[in-house]
């Protein structure tokens, strides 16, 4: 199943984000990785607030719990310019996070499905993201999924922070020409 809305375990619906939700995700997206110990001085978390840049060049979805904003992430396809250390068949997505109050339901692991489903169907090879070592409860969701870790393509995005990779191969038929 790749189109959203969907509805996955516990009761969670991931769909687009909306026009009057841009703020909303932005802020939660701060929240959620405020109690992160990413460095406060970081361009980064200019980045995390604009949804509205982000909708230009990929897609950003929600999560919904029980009718409210529960998480988010952005699925960076074909062309986009959110792509980080993707190759040309290799999907990529970014900026999966979930309110602090709503952890440990599911909530991430609906998104990170939802991005897993759309890979499969568009016929991406594999998916690839990168994520801060400090981001733990992340990596164990990762690594849940099936993600390994591929350190020849970890970064520094800037001095003193350095970015963990990680890649789940999609096994199947796999589309010559262009995904995504
Ligand atoms: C990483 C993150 C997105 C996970 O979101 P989440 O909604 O809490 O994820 P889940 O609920 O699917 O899984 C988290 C834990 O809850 C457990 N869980 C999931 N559903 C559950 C349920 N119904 N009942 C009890 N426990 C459950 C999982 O087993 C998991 O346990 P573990 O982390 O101790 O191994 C969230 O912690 C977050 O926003 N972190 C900050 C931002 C971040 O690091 N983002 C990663 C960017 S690369």
């Amino acid at each position: 199943m790749s189109a959203l809305p969907v509805t996955g375990g516990a009761g969670v619906i991931v769909r687009p984000v909306r026009p009057g939700e841009h703020g909303a995700v932005g802020r939660l997206l701060v929240e959620a990785y405020a109690p992160s110990g990413m460095p406060p001085d970081l361009d980064y978390w200019d980045a995390l607030r604009d949804t509205t840049a982000r909708t230009r060049d990929a897609e950003v979805w929600v999560a919904e719990l029980d009718g409210s904003l529960a998480g988010t992430v952005t699925w960076a396809g074909r062309g986009s310019g959110q792509r980080e250390l993707s190759r040309d068949d290799e999907a990529e997505f970014r900026m999966l996070a979930v309110d602090p109050r709503l952890h440990g339901r599911g909530v991430g692991a609906a998104l990170l499905e939802a991005v897993l489903a759309r890979a499969r169907t568009e016929g991406w090879s594999a998916v690839v993201l990168c994520s801060a070592t400090w981001m733990t409860a992340a990596h164990r969701l990762y690594g849940r999924a099936g993600f390994h870790r591929i350190p020849d393509r970890d970064w520094p995005p800037v001095p003193g922070v350095q970015l963990l990779a990680f890649r789940l191969p999609l096994p199947g038929h796999h589309l010559s020409g262009s995904p995504g």
